[in-house]
């Protein structure tokens, strides 16, 4: 039987918003591209260019769903599929799984779901081909209407759920991998004045001051954000750069510092900040950030393994790792990154935390964080630090410093917080990254 070629689209509505989702999925999953590059700056995929706002929030709320329930998915699609996804024809899996997520959990009616995957497939040379697929297997998952949730077991890949269970316990293990699969409220750390900002904004105030709204659109159009009164930065993040305790006047060396949060918290504390970065892209946007609230440091581009300079009252070293503690905020995490990739960051880490020593004066002190749950990342390479140098000792966090959430801090007097630490009857005011913090002051 001679193959249908490819109807040309009518564009009807929604559909753009489909296609540029099912467009992104390919890049994220068979390419293996970071869906923050895909979303947005240079590296924006085409498909976007002529999106409208609306529609580019639909494409978002897509991906993010499809990303962040996948092995759900999956499972639930493979149960209708006599013979598995066609390997031959990558993006009827997209469009199915962009599908599936509108019938399941998105308030799309089913018809318009299936309606629209059909157009997908009509529209794509290969995909072309298997158009009955696609309808008959949406109209099977519809048809079946029965309620289905995540299951977090499924949308964390083994390896990474078998970590969190060896460190965590089974129990933490899945509540993590629960929030997980829920699209997180937007957090923002305000200059002043938490309490106005979080009645202009309609959003609550956390105990340390973040402002947490649940739902907005474009965050450039929020008020505030023109007049330069706050930025975004998760609740958890928000917490290594308050650990030095007074910074007015003090000298601090940012390393790691872009896209810039941390920088800004520094800054609007009164610290003279230098802000080290090795991406002269993302200093960029640490510039304008910088700039938008007319906050001021010194701004490097350099590798801090070999940048020179004297010595800082206090330095943060906020080192790239394998975020394992944002995959709410980063779905295509953990479809991306595997362990190899865990050991030759902590290698990097190993190697920052010594410089960083050496920019630290003697009696300043250091904050060592990483936004990954993985213990090599964070509490052993501590352990390592204390034990082959003996400048550095371990200046214990108390709870009263984080406002006394006594589950933030561990045994050691480090800050460890879970994604799963807090918890909300609304599942979009839940949650927060995972992030591990060390305070070391240098002898
Ligand atoms: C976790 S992000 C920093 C986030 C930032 N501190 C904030 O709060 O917005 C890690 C950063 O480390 C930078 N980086 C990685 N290796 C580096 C190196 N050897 N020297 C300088 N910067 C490095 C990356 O470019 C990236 O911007």
């Amino acid at each position: 039987m001679p193959k249908p070629s490819p109807r040309p689209p009518i564009e009807v509505p929604g559909l753009a918003a489909r296609r540029a989702a099912v467009e992104i999925l390919d890049a994220v999953l068979r390419r293996k591209l970071p869906l923050d590059e895909q979303l947005g700056g240079k590296s924006a995929h085409p498909s976007l260019a002529t999106l409208a706002e609306r529609d580019r929030a639909l494409m978002r709320r897509l991906v993010g769903t499809v990303l962040r329930r996948l092995g759900t998915l999956r499972h639930l699609l493979l149960g209708v599929l006599d013979k598995g996804f066609p390997a031959e024809a990558p993006r009827v899996e997209w469009i199915l799984l962009v599908g599936a997520a509108q019938i399941l959990w998105l308030d799309v009616p089913d018809h318009a779901a299936v309606d629209l995957s059909v157009r997908l497939a009509q529209s794509d040379r290969r995909a072309a081909h298997f158009t009955g697929l696609v309808n008959a297997v949406l109209r099977k998952l519809a048809k079946s209407g029965t309620p289905v949730a995540a299951d977090p077991a499924r949308d964390t890949p083994a390896w990474l759920l078998a970590r969190w269970k060896k460190t965590y316990g089974a129990e933490t293990a899945r509540a993590i991998g629960t929030i997980n699969g829920e699209e997180p409220a937007l957090d923002i750390t305000v200059k002043s004045d938490p309490a106005q900002w979080a009645e202009r904004l309609r959003g609550r105030i956390l105990p340390n001051g973040t402002v947490r709204v649940a739902a907005h659109g474009q965050v450039s159009l929020l008020p505030g954000f023109g007049e330069g009164a706050w930025w975004v930065q998760d609740a958890a993040a928000a917490l290594p750069a308050t650990l030095f305790g007074d910074m007015a006047g003090r000298t601090a060396a940012d390393l790691c510092a872009a896209p810039g949060g941390k920088t800004a918290q520094l800054a609007n504390a009164g610290a003279k900040v230098t802000a080290v970065d090795r991406s002269p892209g993302r200093l960029t946007r640490l510039r304008d950030n910088l700039a938008r609230l007319k906050l001021e440091a010194e701004v490097v581009v350099a590798d801090v393994l070999e940048w020179q300079a004297g010595s800082f009252d206090a330095v943060l070293l906020d080192a790239p790792c394998s975020a394992t503690g944002t995959i709410r905020r980063h779905p295509d995490i953990p479809w991306l990154k595997g362990e190899a990739e865990i050991a030759v960051l902590t290698d990097l880490q190993r190697r920052l935390l010594d410089r960083a020593v050496e920019l630290t004066r003697p009696g300043g002190t250091l904050v060592y964080c990483v936004c990954s749950l993985e213990p090599e990342e964070g509490e052993h390479q501590i352990a390592a630090l204390l034990a082959r140098d003996p400048r550095v000792l371990r200046a214990p966090i108390s709870a009263t410093e984080v406002f006394n959430q006594s589950q933030f801090i561990n045994a050691e007097g480090d800050l460890r917080t879970l994604p799963s630490h807090w918890t909300d009857p609304d599942p979009r005011q839940a949650g927060l990254d995972g992030f591990y913090a060390a305070r070391l002051r240098r002898l």
